[in-house]
């Protein structure tokens, strides 16, 4: 059974920096830069975990920011061993079913145009390409750095 996402507090940055390093390599954010995000106004989320530990390693996070009645996803990951379980589109349920009980009217993000996986989760909930910010991202798998695509997502209204 796919377990109930739980917010994420501010004593769990130590645990999204692991998670979040093992998604991504070369821009992982470490435990300093989530406990910074994680005391900003407007900022919250959720993850899952493998138990119910404190300590138990994360299967997948969400990190959203929320300015006035529009939001954004500033992070989502999930680990490689989870994927393909329903656990992203969860964490993505979540977030859009909670900013449209609070009268959020968009919510944003920014994904690598070559991110397949990631672009059809996107599409799945709705979102539309509005924008594109030119090299964006650095390279992983290619020399060349790669294009970010700007989605949007009309929550109420
Ligand atoms: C993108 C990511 C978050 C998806 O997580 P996930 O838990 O495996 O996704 P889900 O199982 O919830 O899948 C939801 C939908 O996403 C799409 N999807 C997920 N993985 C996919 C893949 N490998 N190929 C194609 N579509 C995929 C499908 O549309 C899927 O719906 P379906 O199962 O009904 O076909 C995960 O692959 C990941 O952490 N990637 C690395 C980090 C990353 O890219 N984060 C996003 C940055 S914007």
């Amino acid at each position: 059974m796919t377990p109930s996402p739980c917010i994420i507090r501010s004593h769990d940055a130590e645990r999204l920096a692991r998670l979040h390093r093992h998604c991504f390599a070369e821009e992982a954010w470490d435990a300093e830069a989530f406990a910074a995000l994680l005391g900003m106004p407007g900022c919250r989320g959720w993850l899952t975990a493998e138990d119910e530990g404190q300590d138990s390693p994360l299967t997948a996070l969400l990190l959203a920011r929320q300015a006035a009645d529009e939001a954004e996803v500033l992070t989502l990951c999930v680990a490689p061993t989870h994927r393909r379980q329903a656990l992203a589109k969860q964490l993505v349920r979540r977030l859009i079913e909670t900013l449209a009980r609070q009268g959020v009217v968009a919510l944003h993000l920014e994904v690598a145009v070559d991110n397949r996986a990631a672009r059809a989760l996107y599409r799945g909930f709705g979102f539309v390409e509005i924008g594109r910010r030119p090299n964006y991202y650095k390279a992983v798998t290619q020399t060349a750095p790669v294009d970010a695509c700007m989605l949007r997502l009309e929550l109420c209204g």
